[in-house]
């Protein structure tokens, strides 16, 4: 009777306690896998219409560069993170159709990367380039003649990219989808000797209808309006598969050091892609309407938030993801802590 069919040969066998569950795992995930995207806010009165408001779903409001280093002591390295991601939310007298403060140095976002690596600079800090949050209309990059300037904005991002670079960002998030934005980042940040400054490049970021709850928070909703201009003449169309390979090798050949995904769930045939498709290192972007569709699941009482979101991040290091951003990463990282996971 040969041994390794049935009934010799069970693979239940493997699967009878969690103890050797855990050893054979073929995938784990840590904290050290997780980055923590997190709002900050200039203390402004008409900031805090935004941010006072809810911020539901997401786990916290924006935060206000004051209160950054206590948070980041208290909750984020306690968990046992390394990294952060910032976002800015920028009071409505600082937008104009130029997006023209994204480029000031005192801007809320450049305060918080200074912020931060003065007081940790052992964190990785993770910033992110784009006009959206800056401009009035919501779009990630100048209009001109009814259309997002491509060649415009990306010279208004390599300048963001040398002013984060200054103020101490490890890593750039380039989160528009211009053409040429990495090259033109990269020939930047050489030229002024920024040689060790990273850049994430979003290499396939899609036209999803996942990014609501921050568009609310960083009040682009305008970008929103589907009889406007919208995202989509520069996002990528949720059809396609073999452009965001395109994308990718593009962005190597401009000189990208890690690629992220973006949105996550529904494109694990993405991640699963560039792993096999290149060697850079593979970020994923779990966004914020995957975030709520857990959390009202969760309320609901049909889908534990705790279950689902530790599943669903195995399911990005399973297809191949090496680096998490989740709005969940602070929870999830408490979580796996715990024994036996
Ligand atoms: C655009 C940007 C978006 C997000 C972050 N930066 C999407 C958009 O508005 O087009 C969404 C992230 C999320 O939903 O969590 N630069």
């Amino acid at each position: 009777m040969p041994f390794e069919i049935f009934p010799a040969m069970r693979l239940r066998r493997l699967r009878t306690n969690q103890w050797i569950r855990t050893l054979i795992a073929e995938n784990k995930l840590a904290a050290s896998d997780l980055v923590m995207p997190l709002f900050v806010c200039q203390n402004l009165p008409d900031v805090a219409l935004s941010s006072k408001k809810t911020p539901q779903p997401l786990p916290f409001p924006p935060l206000s560069v004051d209160v950054l280093p206590a948070f980041v002591e208290e909750k984020i390295l306690a968990a046992g993170l390394t990294s952060v991601a910032l976002f800015p939310v920028i009071a409505q007298q600082n937008k104009d159709d130029q997006g023209k403060h994204a480029l000031c140095a005192d801007n809320v976002l450049v305060k918080a990367i200074r912020c931060l690596k003065e007081n940790f600079p052992t964190l990785g800090v993770i910033s992110d380039i784009a006009l959206d949050p800056y401009t009035t209309h919501g779009h990630d990059g100048v209009i001109q003649n009814d259309d997002v300037d491509n060649d415009a904005t990306i010279q208004i991002l390599a300048d963001m990219a040398v002013l984060h670079a200054q103020a101490g960002a490890d890593v750039l998030g380039v989160s528009d989808m211009m053409d040429g934005r990495i090259h033109a980042l990269r020939q930047g940040l050489e030229e002024k000797g920024y040689v060790q400054t990273k850049i994430l490049s979003y290499v396939a970021k899609y036209a999803s209808c996942l990014y609501g709850p921050f568009r609310d928070i960083v009040a682009t909703a305008a970008a929103k309006d589907p009889g406007g201009l919208c995202k989509k003449t520069y996002q990528m169309d949720i059809c396609n598969q073999k452009e965001a390979l395109r994308e990718a090798l593009l962005d190597i050949q401009e000189g990208a050091d890690l690629l992220m995904v973006k949105p996550g769930g529904g494109y694990l045939d993405i991640v699963s892609l560039l792993k096999q498709k290149t060697q850079h290192p593979l970020c994923v972007f779990q966004v914020s309407g995957e975030y709520a569709m857990l959390r009202a699941a969760d309320a609901q009482g049909w889908v534990s938030y705790k279950e689902g979101l530790l599943e669903s991040l195995m399911g990005f290091k399973r297809a191949g993801a090496s680096v998490i951003f989740t709005y969940g990463a602070l929870d999830a990282a408490r979580w796996l802590k715990e024994v036996d996971r």
